[in-house]
Formats: structure tokens, sequence, C-alpha cells
């Protein structure tokens, strides 16, 4: 158990480098299964996920180790595709492992995921997606028994576009027979940077970023003609962990720049955060971003699949809401239970009502610092910036729900200037 408690009232300043997005190393590092030899990955982000992920891994027989800062993986010697339960449960990610494994093994066994707690998150589109490529799928004991060894491209189009579907599809369709190709695909950066990654270990991908993935796939081994040696990749800046920063400038006051930032990933968090008052420029990877004496209120904010609004963005911008000079909207379209931090901020002087998946907050001039729980990673982040701005001091606690996507959040934070620490508890 881990709380971080802060002292509100301190601007922030400075600059700091955003690290690599854990949405896009989670399915790179599953994908490593597709490698024939050993990967180089640089920007991994040490987060209790990814760590979650190698354990994975590594009980299917990947060899897994940091050098330095780089995280090397060979999949040379994996042997099992029976994927350990505990650990299956504990991350949500672990779904990805079923397209790799049926591509490399033609067969695989998961349970049904765990992670965080914001809604249903059902599989149904990634298990339709498989048996459209002609993978058998059976439920039994609470398992997911899937026989694919004679995979065959198809076209599959998604009543949804699930980022986690589409990459476990495309994952999946690079050794099935034929053309794959993913119509209402997610757009997402990290979808994007997994395509760079399937192509340099010699996968034909294309499309990724557009509604329409292209997948050439291959029974055969080596089909993909792998480059000899170590296969390196870096993974692409967190677009969440520099939207967080820049509401956590936002909110707090003051003025921060990011470094390995990708300004076209966060277009819409900075349009949101220049309604919100903020002065904002980018420049390369940089983006700078410098915050007004009390945020303006935001007509609305509608979470929505990419290049829309973030729904990983929207309990940051419930909390700088909450101290908007007037009222904003905030409807969550992508998942329906994501608004538990709603209940803590409530206990911090917010003022708000709740109707379905929207939000209506009026803007009220102070929260005040008490002891609040974190439900979920996001929402915990969320908690943690509203610290920033509320009068004394505000505990959060279930802090290592936030170490699923921050590496060493409160660090980060007191390098900006913030007066936060953290506190563990046995
Ligand atoms: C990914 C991100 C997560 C982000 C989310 C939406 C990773 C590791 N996680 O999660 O941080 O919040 O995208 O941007 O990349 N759905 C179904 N059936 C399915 C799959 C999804 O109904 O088979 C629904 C979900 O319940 C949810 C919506 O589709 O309501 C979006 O989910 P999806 O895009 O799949 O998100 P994830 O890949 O789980």
């Amino acid at each position: 158990m881990a709380s971080l408690i802060v002292t509100g009232g301190r601007p922030l300043s400075g600059t700091i480098r955003v690290s690599g997005a854990k949405n896009a190393a989670l399915p790179i590092l599953a994908a490593s299964l597709l490698a024939e030899g050993a990967v180089a990955l640089y920007d991994c982000p040490r987060l209790r996920d990814v760590e979650n992920m190698l354990a994975i891994l590594r009980a299917l027989g990947v060899c897994c180790s940091w050098e330095g800062e780089a995280l090397l993986l060979d999949p040379s010697t994996a042997n099992a595709y029976v994927m350990p339960q505990g650990l299956s449960k504990e991350l949500r990610s672990s779904i990805f492992m079923l397209g790799p494994l049926l591509a490399r093994f033609g067969h695989a066994v998961c349970t049904f995921p765990g992670g965080c707690e914001i809604g249903h998150r059902p599989i149904d589109l990634h298990l339709r997606g498989l048996a459209m490529l002609g993978v058998e799928i059976r439920e039994e004991h609470g398992l997911i028994l899937c026989e694919g060894r004679s995979m065959t491209g198809t076209d599959i189009h998604l009543d949804y576009p699930s980022v986690g579907a589409t990459e476990n599809i495309m994952m999946a369709a690079v050794r099935a027979e034929g053309e794959t190709v993913i119509q209402n695909a997610a757009r997402e950066p990290e979808i994007e940077d997994l395509q760079a990654f399937l192509r340099k270990l010699g996968y034909a991908v294309t499309g990724a970023g557009s509604s329409t993935i292209r997948i050439c796939g291959s029974h055969a081994l080596g089909a993909g003609e792998q480059p000899v040696g170590c296969i390196s990749h870096r993974v692409i800046p967190d677009r969440i962990v520099a939207g967080t920063l820049l509401c956590a400038a936002a909110v707090a006051g003051g003025e921060i720049t990011l470094k390995n930032a990708v300004p076209a990933h966060v277009a819409s968090v900075m349009a949101k955060l220049r309604e919100a008052g903020c002065t904002l420029s980018a420049e390369g990877d940089t983006i700078h971003i410098a915050s007004c004496a009390r945020p303006r209120e935001i007509k609305l904010i509608e979470t929505l699949p990419y290049p829309g609004f973030p729904t990983d963005m929207q309990a940051q911008f419930f909390t700088l809401c909450t101290i908007a000079n007037g009222t904003s909207m905030i409807v969550e379209n992508v998942f329906e239970n994501r608004f538990k931090h709603g209940a803590e901020l409530l206990r911090m002087g917010a003022s708000f009502t709740q109707k379905d998946r929207t939000i209506v907050i009026r803007g009220v001039e102070r929260l005040m610092g008490t002891r609040v729980v974190a439900r979920d990673l996001r929402g915990g982040a969320a908690l943690t910036l509203a610290g920033l701005a509320a009068e004394g001091e505000t505990i959060v606690e279930n802090a290592e729900l936030i170490d699923r996507g921050y590496e060493c959040f409160d660090g980060m934070l007191a390098s900006l200037g913030a007066e936060i620490r953290r506190k563990d508890t046995e």
C-alpha cells in the first residue's frame, strides 16, 4: 500500500522529459513473441503493468532483462502457450498475448483478463476478430482455449474501433494465410507504433493511423524475412503522461516545458487547455504551457476514440473543471463507469451533478485537502492534481494504482516544484 501526500498551493516550473508510452509498450512486448531473434526496446517505461507483462513473457519462456536503458528480449526460447492465470488476472493487457501466441504456436490458453475497474471491458471484439481468422475458441472453467493452426486472412469490420482488438487482430493476422483487412480499426498513435515494430520484424502491415489496416500474412515461419541481428525499437512518448503534466500545470499554476513529447498526439488536450485560458506553444518535440490565474470553464469535453479527446485524460480534466471559473460539462462516451474520482473530489469540496455518462461541474474557488482514495489509475492521478490545487494537505491512498501508468509520479511533480512525498506502508 502507498499514499501520496501533497501540500497544495505551489505553482509548477521547470522542464521534464516525457517517458515512453505504456500503451504502446504493452502490445509491443506481446508482439516480441513474433520476433525470431533478439529485440532491444528503448524508452520502455518501468511500470508495474510492464513488469507484469514481462513476468508473463518469462513464464512463456522468453528471456527478458533490463540492460541500462534497454529492455532486451529473446523470444527464441519461448516454449509455452498457456498463460499464467494469476498474472493474467492482474493485467488487462494480458489479452494482447492471444494474437501473438496463436501466430507463433497455433494455440493459446488464457483467462479473462483483469486490470482497472473502469466498466465491464468485455473482449468480445477480440474474440470475434480472431474467430473470423479461423480460430476455434472454447471457454472452459473460466479459461479461453484457442486453436488457430490454419488461420486465413479475411475482411474484419469492427463494430467499434477498439484499441486492443485492433492490435490483437493485427498480431494474429501476420501468420494468417493471405490478406487481412481490418475496417473501422482504432487510429491511436500506439497502433502506428505497433505497426512500426511489426514492420521492423519483417511483417507486411500498412494503414495504421487510418481506419483501414492491411496485413499480408503467411503461415510459414520466417516468411516475414526478418532482418539478421538484434532488432531495436524506441517506444513513442506517452501522450497521457504528457497530457497529465500539462493538466498539472494548469491546475497548480505556473509554467512548464515538456521534452520528448509529440504535440500532434495531444492536440485535443492542448485545445481544451487553451479553452481553459492556458497559453501553449509547441516546437519539435517540445511543448510549453503557461497557466492563467484560475482556469476558465470548458463548455464541453466529450471522450472519443483518437483523434478525439482521450478517455484517459477525462479524470485529470474533471479535476481542472472543479476549480474553473464557471460551469463545465464532461461526457464519457468510451467507458461506462469512469467517474469514481468524482465521489472523492466531492469530499475535497468539488460541486457537480451526474446523469448517466454526463457530468456538469460548477467550479469552486478552492478545493480543501483531505484523505481520498484512488479507485483507478487515471482517477488516482487526477486526485493528486487536485491536491496540488487544494488548500492544506491531501493524502491520496491506494497510490500503487498510479504506479501502473506513471514512472514515479511523485518524483515527476516534485522535480517541477510540487510539495509531494510518498509513504509506503505494509
Ligand atoms: C486501451 C488503453 C486504455 C484506454 C482505451 C481507450 C491500452 C493498454 N489501454 O484500452 O488506456 O483507456 O484503450 O482509449 O492500450 N470494448 C468492447 N469489446 C471489446 C473491446 C472493447 O465492448 O472486445 C469496449 C470497451 O468496453 C470500451 C471500449 O470498447 O467501452 C473501448 O475499449 P478499447 O478501445 O478496446 O480499450 P482497451 O484496448 O481496453
